[in-house]
């Protein structure tokens, strides 16, 4: 230290940064769309499906609830160049009307708002009959009723009338089956076939459904798309992840704790994040990271899924839960005192509700449903 001054200074460039850390955010998040340095990298998926895109193609992203989908897509779009960009989440779609609203305006936002083209709007979508689609500020009048198909059809056809290419996300596209009052999936596929501007990504996580939708040779989407299963995210990946994050924020982890993790989570991304937000409190808390903190952490996950999974519980009959509570334990389903057909009908309805999938042999999907089947049923 030159002088006292420079003493000072030193002492409080140090209690700012200890302030600093112990002021830190927490760097894991769940229950939202993470992009940047919270996205551990899907570097091959990505590749794979923008290489698909650029090809003109469309692909169809499927993987059960909260693998990292809609992340991954957003990511994805962000590093897609020369194409609009249109995103919308069929969630809580229950009609045609709502539809065809989130539908055209989604592109109509992506291309820079309603209001630029309202005095071509005759041009964009003739249509003839007679009732409103709500557009933001803007009504516009139609009739979407499932006799006027050639309006649908108008409005639907809408990305054709620009030069600009598309890539469109309709996230949760199983929903659209809530329109029951006119054959929706049908006309999409008739008027999506002739775009030459535009490709496709649809996702969605109930994937029996989207399997129906896609995969069957009757059905209108039949080979429309690429299927892309996500799976889980890569272990090094995940590994490396965790590590670097709380390295960041001070706290040095053992790999193998990093490896335990993924092991709990069996790289389900939401788990993943989960586990080590609960952990990254106590540990800071604590000055250092032990086994037993990650103990702790997967009781506050298991506590916060508990009403769910009870919820999936009470939905199933005594020989669906008999099935379940063997396949938690990695056994044969046939080992249980019933007969086979019985249990193939129960692993049938577990398979459609997705509740366990066949692997090499049937599995309980959510590994964390899994551990609460084995500890607390
Ligand atoms: N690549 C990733 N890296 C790190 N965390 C991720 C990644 N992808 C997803 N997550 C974590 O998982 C959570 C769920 O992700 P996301 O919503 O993208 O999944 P989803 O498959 O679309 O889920 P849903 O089936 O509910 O629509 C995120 O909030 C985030 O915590
Ligand atoms: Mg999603």
């Amino acid at each position: 230290m030159k002088s006292e001054k420079d003493g000072i200074m030193f002492i409080a460039v140090c209690e700012v940064a200890v302030c600093e850390v112990m002021a830190l955010k927490n760097p894991f998040r769940f229950g939202m769309v993470v992009k940047g340095e919270d996205f551990c990298d899907r570097h091959k998926e990505m590749k794979e499906i923008s290489q698909a895109i650029k090809s003109g193609m469309s692909v169809s992203v499927i993987s059960p609830r909260r693998y990292g989908k809609t992340s991954m897509i957003v990511n994805l779009l962000d590093t897609l160049e020369d194409y609009t960009k249109v995103y919308m989440d069929l969630m809580t779609v229950t009609s045609l009307n709502d539809f065809l609203e989130r539908y055209s305006s989604s592109i109509f936002n992506s291309l820079g708002g309603i209001r630029k083209f309202l005095n071509d709007m005759d041009k964009l979508m003739k249509v003839h009959a007679n009732v409103e689609l709500n557009l933001g500020n803007f009504k516009f009048n139609f009739e979407a009723s499932p006799n006027s198909t050639r309006d649908i059809e108008e409005v639907i056809g809408l990305p054709e009338k620009f030069k600009e290419k598309f890539v469109i996300v309709m996230d949760e596209f199983q929903e659209i089956l809530n329109v029951t009052n006119i054959d929706l999936i049908a006309i999409l596929r008739k008027k999506f076939q002739f775009f030459n501007n535009v490709s496709f990504i649809f996702s969605g996580s109930k994937r029996t459904m989207m399997k129906e939708i896609f995969s069957k040779p009757q059905k209108p989407f039949y080979r429309f798309s690429q299927i892309y299963e996500l799976k889980p995210l890569e272990r090094n990946e995940v590994v490396e992840f965790i590590l670097k994050k709380f390295a960041k924020t001070g706290l040095k982890m053992e790999r193998k704790m990093a490896e335990r993790i993924y092991e709990i989570s069996c790289g389900h991304a939401y788990y993943v994040q989960a586990l080590c937000y609960h952990l990254w409190f106590m540990a800071r808390e604590a000055g250092n990271i032990e086994e037993s903190q990650l103990d702790e952490a997967l009781k506050k996950v298991l506590l916060s899924e508990k009403s769910a999974f009870e919820s999936v519980w009470d939905e199933l009959n005594p020989n669906q839960k008999k099935v379940l509570k063997v396949l938690s334990y990695g056994k044969s389903p046939y080992s249980l005192k019933m007969s086979a057909g019985s249990v193939k009908r129960a692993l049938e309805t577990l398979e459609k509700s997705d509740i366990v999938e066949k692997r090499e042999r049937y599995e309980i999907i959510d590994p964390i449903l899994r551990i609460w089947l084995r500890e607390e049923i």
